[in-house]
C-alpha cells in the first residue's frame, strides 16, 4: 500500500513572486504538475497535496489534475513537518508505505522514485530518502552517516556550524516513510532550530532507522527556492527535452537555441534550425524544417511542411505546407496541402483549400478559400464591421488582384478575378471579372499646359 504526499503549502518567500513557488511554471508546466508527473507510474492508492500559502489557488489549478489529489490544508505554514502532521487525521487508519515530496523539486524521473521505494521496501528501514553529493550543497539539509553508512541524522544548512557545513551529502527532500512508524514520532517534532519550525528531517534521528540512495543524475534532485534555480532548472528541463527528441530522430542545428514544450511531438527527420521555440501541444510531422526564428504554439503540421522566421499560434497545416518568411497563423487557420503563406501575411480563422497560395501583404480572417486560389498582394479581408465579424467565400480558381479589399459578408465564386485595387462589396458569380475602382483619368499634355 502506497500514499504519496506532495509538499506544497510554502510560500517561496526566495521566488519574490505573488504566485505561490509551486505554481511557477517550468516549460510550460507548473512544479507541482511536474512533481505529481513524476509519480504516474507508482499508481499510489492516496495522493495527498499539502496546500497553504494561496491554497484556493493552488487547489483550482489542480482541480482537473488526473492523479485526483486530496487536498490536505495547513494552517500556518510551520515547517515541512508541520506539514506532514496534517496527514495524522486523513491517514489515521493508513498501513502502507509514505512517499513525501518536496513540492519544488521538480525534474524527478519516476524510475528514480521506484528504485527509492523498492530499496525502501526490501530494507526494512522506517525511512528511506534520496542523496546526493554537491560540490555547492549550499542550503541544503546536510546528512550524517553512522559508522555503518545508515543515517544518522539530517541537519539544516542554517543549523549547521562551519565543520559539518564542509559535509557535501545533502538531502533531496525525497523521503519514504513507512507510516505507521511516522505516526509514532510526528508528534515528538520541535522547533528548536534557526526558522522555530517543525522539520519533518529531524524524524530521521527520532525514528532510528534510516537508509539513503544516493541519486547519480544531480539534475533530478535541484530544488527550486529562487529565480536562479529557476532558470537553471529550466536549461536542465529543455536539454532533456531536446536531447529525448535527438535520439528520436530529429536534428538541431543549433540546439542551444531552441526550447521545447513537455507536450510537442516530432516526427522523424524534422530539422529544427537555430532560435526556434515550441509551446503547448504541437504535434510536427515527419520531415517538417522548421526555421530559423520560429514560434510555434498549439500547432499541428503535417509531413513536410517548411516554416521560416514565422508565428504559429493554434494552426492546423497539412503536407508540403509552405510558411514564412515573417508569416502569422492565428487560432483556427487551417491549410490544406501545398498551401503557401507568404511574407506579412495573417491568416485567422480560415480555411485555405489545396494548392492555394497567399504570398505577401495580407489579412484573411474567417474567411473560406477553396483550392488553387490565388490572392495578391496586400488583399485584405475586411471582416469586422465594427460590431460583428462576418465571413469572406472565395471559390476555386479565383485570383484576387494586388490591394484588393473584399467587404465581408462576401462570396466570390469560382474562377473569379478581381481587378487590382478593387474594393469589393457585392458578391461575383463565378467566371466574373469584378472591378471596384475608379477609371483612370488622362489628360494629355498636361504637364506642358499649366501656367
Ligand atoms: C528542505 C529540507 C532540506 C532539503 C531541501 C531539499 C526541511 C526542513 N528541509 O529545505 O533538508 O535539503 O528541502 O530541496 O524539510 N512546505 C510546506 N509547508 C511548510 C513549509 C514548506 O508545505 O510549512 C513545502 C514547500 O512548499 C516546499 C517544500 O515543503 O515545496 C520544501 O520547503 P522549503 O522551505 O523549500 O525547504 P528547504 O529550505 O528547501
Ligand atoms: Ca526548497
Amino acid at each position: 500500500m502506497l500514499a504519496i504526499a506532495v509538499l506544497a503549502a510554502g510560500k517561496g518567500t526566495r521566488m519574490k513572486s505573488d504566485r505561490p513557488k509551486v505554481l511557477q511554471p517550468l516549460a510550460g508546466a507548473t512544479l507541482v504538475e511536474r512533481v505529481m508527473a513524476s509519480t504516474a507510474t507508482l499508481s499510489p492508492e492516496r495522493m495527498l497535496l499539502i496546500v497553504g500559502h494561496q491554497a484556493e489557488r493552488v487547489e483550482a489549478e489542480l482541480q482537473q489534475h488526473p492523479s485526483k489529489p486530496e487536498f490536505v490544508l495547513q494552517q500556518p505554514q510551520n515547517g515541512t513537518g508541520h506539514a506532514v502532521q496534517q496527514l495524522l487525521a486523513p491517514l489515521a487508519d493508513f498501513g502502507g508505505d509514505l512517499l513525501v515530496l518536496n513540492g519544488d523539486v521538480p525534474l524527478l524521473r519516476s524510475e528514480t522514485l521506484e528504485a527509492l521505494l523498492n530499496s525502501h521496501r526490501n530494507s526494512g528501514n522506517a525511512v528511506t530518502l534520496l542523496t546526493a553529493h554537491l560540490e555547492d550543497p549550499t542550503g541544503y539539509g546536510r546528512v550524517f552517516l553512522d559508522a555503518d553508512g545508515a543515517v544518522q541524522e539530517i541537519i539544516e544548512h542554517r543549523d549547521c556550524s562551519d565543520e559539518q557545513r564542509s559535509n557535501t551529502l545533502i538531502n533531496a527532500g525525497i523521503y519514504c516513510f513507512h507510516w505507521p512508524r511516522l505516526q509514532q514520532v510526528l508528534p515528538k517534532l520541535s522547533s528548536d532550530n534557526d526558522q522555530g519550525e517543525l522539520y519533518l528531517t529531524d524524524t530521521v534521528a527520532l525514528l532510528g532507522s534510516a537508509g539513503h540512495q544516493i541519486v547519480d543524475d544531480l539534475s533530478e534532485i535541484s530544488g527550486i527556492n529562487n529565480r536562479a534555480q529557476l532558470a537553471q532548472c529550466e536549461g536542465m528541463l529543455q536539454e532533456r527535452l531536446r536531447q529525448q527528441w535527438m535520439a528520436a530522430g530529429v536534428s538541431f542545428i543549433d540546439p542551444a537555441s531552441c526550447t521545447l514544450s513537455e507536450h510537442t511531438r516530432f516526427g522523424r527527420d524534422v530539422i529544427i534550425e537555430p532560435q526556434c521555440h515550441f509551446r503547448g501541444n504541437n504535434t510536427i510531422g515527419d520531415g517538417c524544417r522548421i526555421g530559423p526564428g520560429s514560434l510555434i504554439t498549439d500547432s499541428t503540421l503535417e509531413h513536410d511542411v517548411h516554416v521560416v522566421l514565422s508565428m504559429l499560434n493554434g494552426a492546423t497545416v497539412s503536407s508540403s505546407c509552405r510558411i514564412g518568411p515573417y508569416a502569422h497563423l492565428r487560432p483556427e487557420a487551417v491549410l490544406a496541402r501545398d498551401v503557401r503563406i507568404g511574407n506579412f501575411v495573417e491568416v485567422k480563422k480560415s480555411q485555405l483549400g489545396e494548392g492555394s497560395k497567399v504570398n505577401h501583404l495580407s489579412y484573411i480572417g474567417d474567411a473560406e478559400l477553396g483550392c488553387h486560389v490565388n490572392v495578391g498582394a496586400g488583399t485584405i479581408t475586411a471582416n469586422y464591421d465594427g460590431v460583428s465579424k462576418h465571413r469572406t467565400t472565395i471559390g476555386d480558381g479565383s485570383k484576387t488582384g494586388a490591394n484588393s479589399v473584399l467587404v465581408a459578408p462576401i462570396k466570390l465564386g469560382r474562377n473569379v478575378t478581381v481587378g487590382a485595387g478593387s474594393t469589393l462589396t457585392k458578391d461575383v458569380p463565378d467566371n466574373a471579372l469584378a472591378l471596384g475602382r475608379a477609371r483612370q483619368l488622362l489628360k494629355q499634355d498636361w504637364a506642358g499646359s499649366r501656367p
